[in-house]
């Protein structure tokens, strides 16, 4: 997992369209889907890339404020949020000029695609560095298309063999996107199509079923049946939830880490590995949650591959474990019980990282006993976590 401190991949998500076709009363990325705007699910998904991302976010230039509040709590702080221009192009134009120096593969996606897969993203980003080039992913074409005439008069039937839906996110060389649109003569509904005119490469690699466009109230409705299925009020199954605790003492010899960050200052905890315990609190919730298990079962806790280990391993190792028994992580929710570190002024820092490892929302929060128990004494700490999990959509 790389920090997002130097991103080498930047996601802008425009979202700045007022949805004339939809009709709601809000732009189509503030409409809600099942409890979250379409906006916050396809934020989700870039929170769930393997690749820490920028994330750059296009809004209505009135709904900035709402924008950002809503990429803070999806993607765990860091994101930058841009007023979006009259036309998608323009958007996606300001989303582009604030992409950080760092980053090498650009991805525009469409914040209306709300249902994208987190492994649609990847695979984008997996293909541009393998290629060198622009990669859009898209769908053959299953009506048959006629080309016909103002009238109504048809001229010929298209060969549907040829024909890619062409879907996002798109991605590209930085280079490569920079240079279309700086020469952009053109209006395109997308990006592919600036890149293209201006003589570059681009290839089409297999889309998704589930990132279609958001673009009418049946297109709306169709994604609510998706989550309905998903959600279990149909016949599918339930979403699982787990809990787990841990505590560790205090061990004035070793160095303080929590929530998978380093505390300098700070006295640390005894434990086989770093003694991590909000980490290891939400292991046991996440194996919990799927029926994989607990953090002594599947990692030992004498084993000598983990003496020292920090969170990171073992969260990363659980969340692979999830995602490979069929699950996505939903959310997951910490409280910290213990008298110090103090942990407000870096909980923005904890959640984000904790995030970026899981790919979707932690939250954390910390308390003090009011003097009772170990905790109060100042012996030790304990957290407490609760994880949620959907079963993966099986197409
Ligand atoms: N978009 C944008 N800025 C615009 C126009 C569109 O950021 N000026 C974004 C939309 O928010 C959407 C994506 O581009 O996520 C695809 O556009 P589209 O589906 O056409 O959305 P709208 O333009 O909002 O819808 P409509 O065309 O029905 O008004
Ligand atoms: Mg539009």
């Amino acid at each position: 997992m790389t920090s997002n401190a130097v991103p080498r991949v930047s996601v802008i998500v425009v979202a700045a369209g007022s949805g004339t076709r939809l009709g709601a009363e809000v732009p189509k990325a503030f409409v809600a889907l099942g409890g979250s705007t379409l906006l916050e699910r396809s934020l989700h998904a870039v929170a769930g890339m393997r690749e820490r991302a920028q994330l750059i976010v296009v809004a209505p230039e009135p709904l900035v404020s709402e924008a950002t509040a809503l990429a803070s709590a999806a993607f765990g702080g860091g994101a930058t949020v841009v007023p979006g221009g009259e036309t998608r192009q323009q958007s996606v134009a300001r989303g582009l000029a604030a992409v950080a120096d760092s980053v090498e593969v650009v991805l525009v996606h469409d914040a209306a695609r709300a249902l994208t897969p987190s492994a649609l993203f990847d695979a984008v980003v997996d293909e541009v560095d393998a290629r060198g080039h622009g990669v859009i992913p898209g769908l053959a074409v299953s009506d048959t298309i006629k080309r016909v005439g103002a009238a109504g008069d048809i001229h010929e039937t298209v060969d549907r063999s040829v024909l890619s839906a062409v879907q996002t996110p798109q991605g590209f060389p930085r280079t490569d996107l920079v240079a279309a649109y700086a020469a952009a003569t053109s209006e395109e509904t997308d990006d592919a199509g600036l890149v293209t005119a201006l003589g570059l490469d681009v290839s089409v690699i297999p889309g998704h079923e589930l990132a279609f466009k958001v673009t009418t109230p049946a297109d709306l409705r169709r994604a609510e049946l998706v989550l309905l299925d998903e959600s279990g009020t149909n016949d599918a199954p339930l979403p699982r939830i787990g809990i787990g605790t841990d505590t560790h003492g205090f061990d004035p010899s070793t160095e303080l880490w929590l929530a998978g960050l380093h505390w300098p200052e700070e006295v640390g905890l005894a434990g086989h590995s770093d003694g991590d315990a909000v980490a290891h609190a939400i292991t046991d919730a996440l194996l919990s949650a799927c029926g994989l298990g607990d953090i002594g079962s599947v990692f030992g806790t004498s084993d000598p591959r983990f003496v020292g280990a920090h969170g990171e391993v073992f969260l990363t190792e659980t969340r692979r474990r999830v995602e490979e028994a069929g699950f996505r992580i939903g959310n997951v929710s910490v409280q910290i019980v213990g008298n110090r570190p103090r942990f407000s002024p870096r909980r923005a820092e904890a959640e984000v990282l904790l995030t970026s490892i899981l790919g979707a929302p932690v939250s954390l929060t910390a308390t003090t006993t009011d003097g009772l128990g170990f905790t109060g004494r100042g012996e030790g700490i304990a957290a407490v976590a609760t994880a949620l999990v959907f079963h993966s959509p099986s197409y």
